[in-house]
């Protein structure tokens, strides 16, 4: 008898505990959704618009060996072309033969056109927590800037296009790493959370749809802007998988693959997340 009613106290607990994680949850996000609200009722104080012209700063100024600034990087569009560039990657680039999201394209820019040597770029990309977004996000971020309110509109239709998209999903799927998780693990059903963080569906398009276009995006936890080429580190290192490399292959797969789901997506870059 006494077993029984303990059981039962038991059982009431866990109810009462898990009804009550999902109203802080529910809580949490709501009160983000406002801050974001209050934000974008005065589009100016998104933090995340300081790195914007950061970049457009860089972007103009000459730099590296060459001393050259980076108005002649073709990002798809025509040498220098920056607005609806984003809205329009990854693509295949024939001078580089490879197909490249917006980071790895400045990347090879900034290596092709100012003369930097790509394993100093790739070695450090991202900055610690609280320290602003380095260089090359900053610019990542003022060109995604240059997108915003566009639609996601990447053909992706090539032959070497479709490759890619197609071996993001298969890694996007792909359960492995010491704790044998795929991205789907976490990221291929509605109403996921860990800890308070929801995770979003995002091999659906609906849901990849309303956040893929928020990146590159200030992160209010770490008080940076995050780029998504960072996102994708970030969570190949909550698998505890080896270090993606900015550029990467693998990298540019996923982002591909991402992408592809959010087609015809908005654009609200830089976004802001928790
Ligand atoms: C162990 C669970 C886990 C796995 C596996 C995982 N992620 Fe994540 N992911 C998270 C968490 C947690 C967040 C949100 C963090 C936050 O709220 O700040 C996130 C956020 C994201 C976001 C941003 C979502 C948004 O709200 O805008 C993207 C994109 C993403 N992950 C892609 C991936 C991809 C691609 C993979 C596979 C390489 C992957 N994730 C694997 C836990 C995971």
């Amino acid at each position: 008898m006494v077993k029984k009613l303990l059981v039962a106290l038991v059982a009431c607990c866990a109810v009462v505990a898990v009804s009550s994680i999902a109203r802080a949850q529910d809580e949490t996000e709501k009160a983000i959704e406002k801050y974001r609200q209050m934000l974008k009722e005065d589009p100016w104080s998104n933090p995340g618009l300081l790195d914007a012209d950061r970049g457009e700063g860089l972007w103009t100024t000459a730099a590296g060996p060459n001393k050259a600034s980076l108005e002649k990087c073709d990002l798809g569009k025509g040498p220098g072309v920056v607005d609806g560039a984003f809205a329009e990657l990854p693509r295949y680039f024939a001078d580089a033969n490879k197909v490249m999201d917006l980071e790895t394209r400045l990347l090879w820019c900034i290596e092709k056109l100012q003369g930097a040597k790509r394993e100093d770029l790739v070695k450090r990309p991202y900055p610690a927590g609280g320290q602003p977004v380095k260089d090359l996000g900053a610019i990542a971020t003022y060109v995604a800037s240059k997108s915003n309110g566009m639609k996601f509109a990447a053909k992706l239709d090539k032959a070497q296009e479709k490759v890619v998209v197609d071996e993001g999903q298969a890694i996007f799927f792909r359960r492995q790493g010491p704790h044998d998780f795929a991205c789907a693990t976490c990221h291929a059903d509605s109403g996921k959370r860990i800890r308070l963080q929801g995770l979003p569906f995002l091999s659906e398009p609906k849901e990849a749809q309303q956040v893929v276009g928020q990146w590159p995006a200030y992160r209010v936890s770490t008080t940076q802007v995050m780029t998504m080429q960072h996102r994708m580190y970030d969570c190949y290192w909550q698998m505890r998988m080896p270090e993606l490399e900015i550029g990467s292959d693998v990298s540019v797969a996923l982002i591909s693959y991402l992408i592809k789901s959010a087609e015809g997506g908005d654009i609200a870059a830089p976004g802001l997340k928790r």
